[in-house]
């Protein structure tokens, strides 16, 4: 009796939703973007495991469309990959994904998502790319540490040749310094005694920050970010940080009247407490992580991935060096005017930053409301990620894409990015770099000292196509194996011995 009652409750229960699934309309379909196959819970990441995730996502777009939908774990994702795509997502749709995915960089790091990068989009990110663009990193600025520049490119000189011509050095780690001292001396000022512990800080904190990280997938899942250990890493990490910086910005209001030269951190003190866009002392030192963050690695990478293709490359190199030589007409010291015309010069650093985009899939944004993209329907908080280094090798865009060939630039009017939105290495639209000028001066001179006063070749006698160009992935893409080189000291300087 009983078993009967329950069979019959459960053909009520199947008629019951069999009738309403026949009378209540189904939902229109959304039209949804193409992807590959799936698995449950993980979505789409298994198709990046064992790849480095710009190639990985290449790979992908050549077989789904320069338009795909991935799902990576919790996140539904879009990846562009053309630089038709672009355009239209970095124009037409640029406000609609001005905001960045929440992540745990951002919200531990970077006090609560208070910086430039991790801001949201709206009047607090306004009011600081204001400050940004007018007043730290604009051309006056920029040129305004062109001395200290040149100081810093020399002591690396001097350095180098002190070292003996004939034994290989780390060039990876020369180069990183240079520009932790360029960057340390412009946001702080001279002789800061905690300038190598900060920037291990935040090398420490770029190598937790992948983008494809649990926390990243699935963000949602607080309890993982605690089981990965993740959260308790960046708190502690953030602690000696902040330590770090407050002792850093102590030291600077008592000795700033001495000081002639403004500093990053002068200028951002001077709104600090101000009336009108009043920034708190975390808001500063958000500001001043950026500084560090965004304006190190991506520089000292470039100059990595430059002279690297140069050594693969010797033509290249003899005429870059060549008319280098020329240029400076055996100067002793290089200073900026010395090559600023030097459009040779800029064409290998175009050339490398098409290459060897720092950030390939520049930084992550996220839309705040559901869209419509040529017809597809994007549900809100979708993540969008711009594979620019796919874009930078379009072969619809490019001719021999793959090759490092300099001389393509000649002619052209690319700048910093490409009308067509073919070379986006800063990226596009209202949250394009705006450090592209402070970067390329940080790039521009100590390339040429390098190459000016010395010659560069493997160690053991390799010959130059052995140079091993594999790529590390994380937030910002360098080489795997360090720059090991051999430097000769070349006698170029008029009248030296
Ligand atoms: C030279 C190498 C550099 C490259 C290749 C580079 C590239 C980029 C890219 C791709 C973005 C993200 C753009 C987007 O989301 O669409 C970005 C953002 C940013 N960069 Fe740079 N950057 C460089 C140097 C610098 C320097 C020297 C600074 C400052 C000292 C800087 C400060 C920033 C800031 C604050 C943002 C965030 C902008 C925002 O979200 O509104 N960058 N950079
Ligand atoms: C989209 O999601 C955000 C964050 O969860 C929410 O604040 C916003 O109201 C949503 N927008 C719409 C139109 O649903």
């Amino acid at each position: 009796m009983e078993a009967i009652s329950v069979i019959g409750f459960a053909i009520a229960v199947v008629l019951f939703f069999l009738f309403k699934s026949l009378i209540t309309p189904s939902k229109p379909k959304k039209n949804l973007l193409p992807e590959p196959w799936r698995i449950p819970i993980i979505g789409h990441m298994h198709h990046l495991i064992g790849t480095i995730p710009h190639r990985g996502l290449m790979e992908l777009a050549r077989k789904h469309g320069p338009l795909m939908h991935l799902q990576l774990g919790e996140v539904s994702t879009i990846v562009v990959s053309s630089p038709r795509w672009a355009k239209e997502i970095l124009t037409t749709h640029d406000i609609t994904f001005a905001y960045r995915p929440e992540t745990l960089t951002g919200e531990i790091i970077v006090y609560h998502n208070t910086d430039i990068v991790f801001a949201p989009y709206g009047d607090y990110w306004r009011q600081l790319r204001k400050i940004c663009t007018l007043e730290l990193l604009n051309t006056k600025k920029v040129k305004s540490f062109q001395s200290l520049r040149e100081e810093e490119c020399w002591s690396l000189v001097n350095e180098i040749k002190a070292s003996g011509s004939g034994k290989p050095i780390d060039l990876s780690k020369c180069i990183s310094q240079l520009i932790t001292r360029i960057i340390s001396r412009a946001t702080f000022g001279k002789g800061i005694k905690e300038e190598r512990v900060f920037k291990e800080i935040v090398r420490e904190t770029i190598r937790l920050t992948g983008g494809f990280d649990i926390a990243d997938i699935f963000p949602s899942k607080k309890f993982l970010h605690h089981l990965t250990g993740q959260r308790a890493k960046l708190t502690k990490i953030h602690n000696k940080q902040d330590k770090v910086i407050d002792s850093i910005i102590s030291d600077r209001i008592q000795s700033r009247s001495s000081s002639s030269q403004e500093t990053l951190l002068d200028v951002l003190l001077r709104h600090k407490d101000e009336a009108e866009f009043g920034l708190t002392s975390d808001n500063v030192k958000a500001v001043i992580f950026d500084m560090f963050g965004a304006g190190t690695d991506t520089s000292s990478v470039v100059i990595e991935w430059a002279i690297s293709e140069l050594i693969r490359c010797p033509r290249v190199m003899e005429k870059l060096q060549a008319k280098l030589r020329e240029a400076v007409k055996g100067k002793e010291r290089i200073e900026e005017e010395d090559i600023q015309d030097l459009m040779y010069l800029k064409y290998v650093i175009k050339e490398t930053f098409r290459l060897h985009p720092p950030l390939p899939l520049l930084v992550p944004r996220e839309c705040r409301e559901p869209c419509v993209i040529n017809g597809y329907d994007i549900a809100n908080k979708t993540k969008l990620l711009v594979n620019v280094f796919a874009i930078n090798r379009d072969p619809e865009y490019w001719k021999d894409p793959e090759s490092f060939i300099p001389e393509r630039f000649e002619n052209s009017p690319i700048n910093i990015m490409g009308s067509e939105y073919e070379y986006l290495p800063f990226g596009g639209g209202r949250r394009m770099c705006p450090g592209a000028s402070m970067g390329l001066a940080n790039i521009e001179l100590p390339l040429a000292n390098l190459l000016y006063y010395f010659n560069w070749k493997l160690p053991n006698g390799g010959s130059h196509d052995e140079l091993d160009m594999t790529e590390l992935f994380g937030a910002v893409v360098q080489r795997k194996n360090k720059l090991v080189l051999v430097p000769t000291f070349q006698d170029i300087v008029d009248g030296s011995s």
